[in-house]
């Protein structure tokens, strides 16, 4: 019969509990640690901090505790409103950024974890090596074989230019390609849904002239087809974008080009 157990080096531990000693408005934040140099299991540290002396954001607490409490603690983080991506993370059981999500939203203990499915570098860092493998594959830029009017820019309409709406303001978070479960088991083949809004993202740009080969390259069983409309990803995206409309609309142009 098949067993099913996590390997013993991926046992989460229990680690450390510091206390915000005379705290008036105390909270706990458990958080995933796991440093490769140290070859010892994963573990939750217990941190108490005072919300009477922190910001009101998740990545608040996370940039008190490293000053304050625990500067080993390593997480990524740059602009602080919600524009690089980079402080994506899993908290109290839902990708999001720490820098746009409020403590106060969080019931009880704040847990904090590594996006999920991703190799963990350290502490709350992902590996995103395969992620951007994934973004390069669609070519993610202006494609064409027209030559570029000389001294001009490629103009857009106001109405061609709208269609990238929902689609440009993403900032490869990657919440909701972590977020969907067809990633999770299929991530080596799949591109998931951050990559393929991506890639819907040139199909819909009317300057770009390689349509036909950009549908070429996703019309796969797996690459395209391996999302099943679960939906997370659009109940997760911290943008407010939905992927599952866009992976739609790349499935209706394959469809549509083949009447
Ligand atoms: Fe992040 Fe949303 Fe872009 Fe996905 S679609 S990568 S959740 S911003
Ligand atoms: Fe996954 Fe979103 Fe499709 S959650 S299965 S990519 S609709
Ligand atoms: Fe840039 Fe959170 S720090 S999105």
């Amino acid at each position: 019969m098949a067993e099913f157990a996590l390997p013993k080096n991926s046992v989460i531990k229990k680690g450390k509990t510091v206390r915000a000693e005379g705290a008036k408005k105390p909270r706990n934040f458990k958080v995933y640690r796991y440093d490769p140099d140290s070859g010892e299991n994963p573990r939750y540290d217990n941190f108490q901090i005072d919300l009477e002396e922190c910001g009101p954001m998740v990545l608040d607490a996370l940039i008190k505790i490293k000053s304050e409490q625990d500067p080993s603690l390593t997480f990524r983080r740059s602009c602080r409103e919600g524009i690089c991506g980079s402080c994506s993370m899993n908290i109290d059981g839902r990708n999001g950024l720490a820098c746009t999500t409020a403590i106060e939203d969080v019931k009880g203990d704040v847990r904090i974890t590594p996006l999920p499915h991703m190799d963990v570098i350290k502490d709350l860092v992902p590996d995103f090596t395969h992620f951007y493998a994934q973004y390069s594959s669609i070519k993610p830029w202006l494609q064409t074989v027209t030559p570029t009017p000389s001294g001009k820019e490629r103009l857009q309409s106001p109405e061609d230019r709208a269609k990238l709406d929902g689609l440009y303001e993403c900032i490869l978070c990657a919440c909701c390609s972590t977020s969907c479960p067809s990633y999770w088991w299929n991530s080596d083949k799949f591109l998931g849904p951050a990559i393929l809004l991506q890639a819907y993202r040139w199909l819909a740009d009317s300057r770009d002239e390689f349509t036909g080969e950009r549908l070429d390259e996703l019309e796969d069983p797996f690459r395209l087809y391996r999302c099943h409309t679960i939906m997370n990803c659009a109940n997760v995206c911290p943008k407010g974008l939905s992927p599952a409309k866009a992976i739609a609309e790349i499935k209706k142009m394959e469809v549509e080009r083949q009447i």
